[in-house]
């Protein structure tokens, strides 16, 4: 469903009593069979667990066990959690007025990584996918009273997952965004996609999609602001087609971060977003924003708060990461490597930040495996379908670092397909690699044949390559579209200074920097750069005791907000840098 929180619904965040489950006792029984092997009838922790109620013999106890934040990932709220990866089992209870005219969704952010979900002990569903939103429709099944929720949350890492078994940032456990109780009539707006034509910012088109029996004759499309006011047909499926010519529209951009009040409205249903305009295209080596072409000054960055450690939890943290890279100079965010919280989205529309999305198809993840690209797939799709309302996102990224090889380039080249059907009016890349021969860097992935940038990471001065010899070298770039390094950088601890040539000093991080820029400004083709990374992040491949100690140490601002160097660095040649 579109737009959760414009909706009338019962917030189900808060404490949510918790028991750690590494054996998974409340879904094997001791012969490894799931006690629910059917979705829909009784089983599971309940099945199990009711018949030992029955016999007074009970080994768990979720009302007197303790609890955890929701939204708020596991591992960095419970010390002993901080490195566990297996299942925990969650449980909140909540009452509800049950109004039989409305339909129920629960309707969850994200659980990382595998959620079983059961309502009332029935089970509803599983999802996997760490990073998406998913829901279950309960209407017949939610109760007057009270109800309760109770949740197995499974992030073991799995060689045929999305992502697979080894990434450089933290598995963050749980359920790790807003989990939301929705209510609507019963014939509701449940999906639309009102935007621009991909080359006429004086046409606006999309859809919207209702579901429900009732369904009525037309619908209202109205943005007050202009005085557009219209009314659309409806199809036998609930489906209205938008192919509206529109005028006067104040065009979304980072520097006027325009949006507009937009109200779909049937006679049973209403729904308000805010909506930004603006088209974005490739032409030559150029990136067009409303035809003029942009210069994108970037930061990558995860979903992390570093300050208060763990998964950002609400807008107050996404804001100050998103006000770090304003102040960066930045009109551009990767957020990487996996969908992040539909909130930062939102705030990057508000904020006038244009967004490269991403999903976890990171490094090198099992390609001849159909289940792997059904669940990529999955995480795609879902993504864009969340986010295709978000002016701010220009980018659909299919992955990052991935290997050349034929099943790898089959893999990916259906993923850029699939992007292009979901949504013609975005870009479509990859965080390519690249080879090194003596010093040229050669960018020749085949990918980039299919993909509308020239996007590759390049650590060049830091895991390759001589830091002092950078702008000598030469690259050789394949294909003749606008070049954005989407990531480069190296490490240094805060506070730690010494000369520019000890490695892991502040002044080696900005001296790196000084290098990259003199080097990247030889690519005629330059149109962008998210250097890696805005702040030191978890990573449980950063051992180093005195500079790492589990933190990526690339940060331009370290886990307690301090700034190094760099970040100067970067914001001086963002504040001379024109917006073309
Ligand atoms: C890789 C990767 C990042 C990683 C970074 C690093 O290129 O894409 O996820 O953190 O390099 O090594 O620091």
């Amino acid at each position: 469903m579109q737009n959760i929180k414009n909706r009338d619904h019962l917030n189900l965040n808060g404490r949510w009593n918790y028991i750690i489950d590494p054996y998974q006792m409340g879904y094997l029984d001791y012969r490894q069979k799931p006690f629910d092997e059917s979705l829909s009838g009784e089983g599971g922790f309940y099945d199990n667990r009711i018949q030992q109620e029955k016999s007074e013999r009970i080994e768990y106890d979720f009302n007197n066990s303790p609890t955890l934040k929701v939204p708020g990932d596991w591992n960095s709220q419970v010390e002993k959690l901080e490195l566990y990866e297996g299942s925990i089992w969650y449980k909140k209870d909540f009452s509800v007025d049950k109004d039989n005219l409305k339909r129920y969704f629960l309707h969850f952010g994200a659980v990382n990584y595998e959620a079983h979900v059961y309502l009332n002990g029935e089970k509803l569903g599983i999802h996997t996918g760490g990073f998406t939103p998913f829901q279950f429709e309960i209407t017949s099944k939610i109760k007057e009273g009270d109800n309760f929720i109770v949740l197995m949350v499974d992030n073991t890492r799995k060689k045929d997952a999305i992502p697979t078994i080894n990434t450089d940032w933290w598995n963050y456990g749980g359920i790790t965004r807003d989990v939301t109780l929705v209510i609507t009539p019963e014939t509701y707006i449940s999906d639309y996609k009102i935007q621009l034509a991909k080359n006429n910012s004086e046409m606006l088109e999309g859809f919207v999609k209702l579901e429900g029996k009732n369904l009525p004759q037309n619908l209202k499309l109205e943005i007050p602001e202009i005085n557009f006011d219209q009314t659309l047909s409806i199809n036998s499926e609930g489906l209205s087609l938008i192919e509206i010519p529109i005028k006067n529209i104040d065009l979304w951009s980072p520097e006027n971060p325009k949006l507009y009040e937009v109200t779909i409205s049937s006679s049973l249903d209403t729904v308000s977003d805010k909506i930004g305009f603006r088209t974005i295209k490739t032409k030559g080596k150029d990136i067009l924003l409303n035809g003029t072409s942009v210069f994108l000054k970037g930061i990558s960055m995860h979903d992390e708060n570093p300050l208060v450690e763990g998964r950002l939890r609400g807008e107050a943290d996404m804001r100050m990461m998103l006000e770090w890279a304003k102040e960066l100079g930045c009109n551009f965010v990767r957020l990487a490597h996996y969908t992040h919280n539909e909130e930062m989205l939102k705030l990057a529309d508000e904020l006038g930040l244009m967004v490269w999305a991403e999903i976890p198809v990171y490094w090198t993840i099992s390609w001849k495996n159909p289940a792997t690209y059904a669940n990529a797939l999955a995480q795609l799709t879902t993504g864009i379908e969340r986010d295709k309302n978000r002016t701010s996102v220009i980018i659909w990224s299919v992955g990052n670092e991935t290997p050349i090889k034929p099943s790898r380039n089959q893999f990916m080249q259906n993923l850029i397909k699939a992007v292009r059907k979901l949504d013609d009016t975005r870009l479509v890349a990859a965080a390519l690699e690249v080879e090194i021969e003596d010093e040229e860097i050669k960018v020749e992935d085949p990918l980039g044949e299919f993909l509308d940038l020239a996007s590759f990471n390049e650590y060049a001065g830091w895991y390759w390559g001589e830091i002092d010899k950078l702008p000598e070298y030469e690259f050789s770039i394949a294909y003749d579209k606008p070049v954005i390094i989407t990531e480069f950088g190296a490490g240094a601890l805060q506070g730690f200074h010494g000369d520019k040539n000890t490695v892991w000093t502040e002044e080696h991080q900005a001296y790196l920097y000084e290098n990259q820029l003199k080097m990247l400004e030889k690519i005629e083709n330059l149109r962008g750069m998210s250097p890696w990374i805005l702040i030191d992040f978890k990573s449980p491949r950063r051992q180093h005791p005195v500079y790492q100690n589990f933190w990526n140490r690339k940060g331009l601002i370290s886990e307690n907000g301090q700034k190094k160097k760099a970040f100067f660095k970067l914001q001086e040649y963002y504040s001379k840098k024109n917006r073309d």
